[in-house]
């Protein structure tokens, strides 16, 4: 177990400096790095996408519910829409490249699945295919769509779920010396997280 007390007793954190409301993207990345999904969609002709998204959630235990942010301006938000369904694929630190390009291609213009070597596979429970190389596959059906400003919040019904081999310890946690998401710092700079274990102490009320 680690030590983390080098870090609660950073002096310098508690020196505040504004971020203008204005510098819209410095004020979103205050709450980064986060990791990022996959989300895999298809509209009623079975035309299949993905896209890469960073503001996903989940929200309820029971039932299980999901939540991801996705502007209008990208071609799932139409298919997401058209359907009422979507896949919430995580995937490893190895899939950076390929999460990148996800995230920076429309499917309007291009098949990103035979531009990228990534395996799609038919989900269980939706329409929409899986990516086989993630670790962990939700599949989503939308339940409510909230519009938020200049993104709508889908917020899905997980149907299915499942993960690769050996995804929890005996505790029940995410191995995280086996699975390491990708973390987005904001732009095109990642990161994933450390093999070190920190469990809390227990403060005396
Ligand atoms: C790291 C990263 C995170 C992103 N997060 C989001 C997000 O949370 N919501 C969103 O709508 N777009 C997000 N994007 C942008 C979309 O992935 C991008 O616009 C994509 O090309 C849309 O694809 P589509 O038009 O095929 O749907 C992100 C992109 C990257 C690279």
């Amino acid at each position: 177990m680690e030590n983390y007390n080098i870090v609660s007793t950073n002096k310098h954190l508690m020196k505040k400096v504004d971020v203008r409301l204005d510098d819209v993207r410095r004020v979103i990345r205050l709450m980064h790095p986060r990791p990022i999904v996959l989300l895999t969609c298809s509209d009623k002709e079975g035309k299949e996408n993905a896209i890469t998204v960073a503001w996903s959630t989940p929200t309820s235990f029971e039932p299980p519910m999901v939540a991801v942010s996705v502007s209008p301006k990208n071609y799932s938000h139409s298919l997401i829409s058209e359907t009422k369904e979507f896949v919430v694929n995580v995937p490893p630190i190895d899939l950076l490249d390929e999460s990148y390009f996800i995230g920076s291609y429309s499917g309007k213009e291009l098949d990103k699945f035979k531009e990228i070597k990534l395996t799609k596979k038919p989900a269980k429970k939706v329409k929409a295919p899986i990516i086989e190389e993630c670790f962990a596959h939700l599949e989503c059906k939308v339940e409510k769509e909230v519009n938020t400003g200049d993104h709508t919040l889908f917020i899905g019904l997980v149907l299915a779920a499942y993960s690769s081999e050996g995804a929890f310890t005996n505790e029940g946690v995410i191995d995280i010396k086996k699975f390491k998401p990708i973390m987005h710092c904001g732009g095109n700079i990642f990161t994933t997280i450390s093999d070190k274990i920190f469990k809390p102490k227990e403060l005396k009320i």
